[in-house]
């Protein structure tokens, strides 16, 4: 039987649009908060549109030697362009990118997790050494 992880794409963000990005220092200081951002779409852009566009991007955290891994945070998109006069005629869109504000204790590494409404799951990953 087929499991969830079997249906996780991956591909070189460069060539693949769906592909998340993650970007922060490859060296951080232990316990001391530096900026994780993460973004679909930054060499090829991804629609955005009520039809077809990002839902949520999840970023994880596995330390090294560990055996489990941690949810970093899970963010949502939730406007596409919907609106009462029909789709793609709303006032608003969430880009799908997120910053945020992470402390670490241990290197490991980071695991961005997103969903294409119909182009399916995408991940990509970043190590990140803690001095
Ligand atoms: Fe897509």
């Amino acid at each position: 039987m087929a499991k969830l992880g079997d249906h996780i794409q991956e591909a070189d963000w460069k060539t693949e649009k769906h592909v998340p990005l993650i970007e922060c220092p490859a060296s951080v200081k232990a316990a001391e908060p530096f900026e994780v951002r993460v973004g679909i779409g930054k060499e090829i852009a991804h629609p955005n549109t009520t039809e077809h566009h990002i839902r949520w991007i999840q970023l994880f955290f596995q330390p090294d030697g560990g055996k489990f891994i941690y949810q970093i945070g899970n963010f949502e998109f939730t406007a596409h362009g919907e609106s009462v006069e029909g789709a793609n005629q709303g006032p608003a869109y969430t880009h799908h990118e997120v910053a945020a504000s992470v402390k670490l204790n241990t290197s490991g590494t980071l695991y961005a997790l997103s969903l294409c409404n119909i182009h399916g799951l995408w991940q990509n990953e970043k190590r990140v050494k803690v001095a």
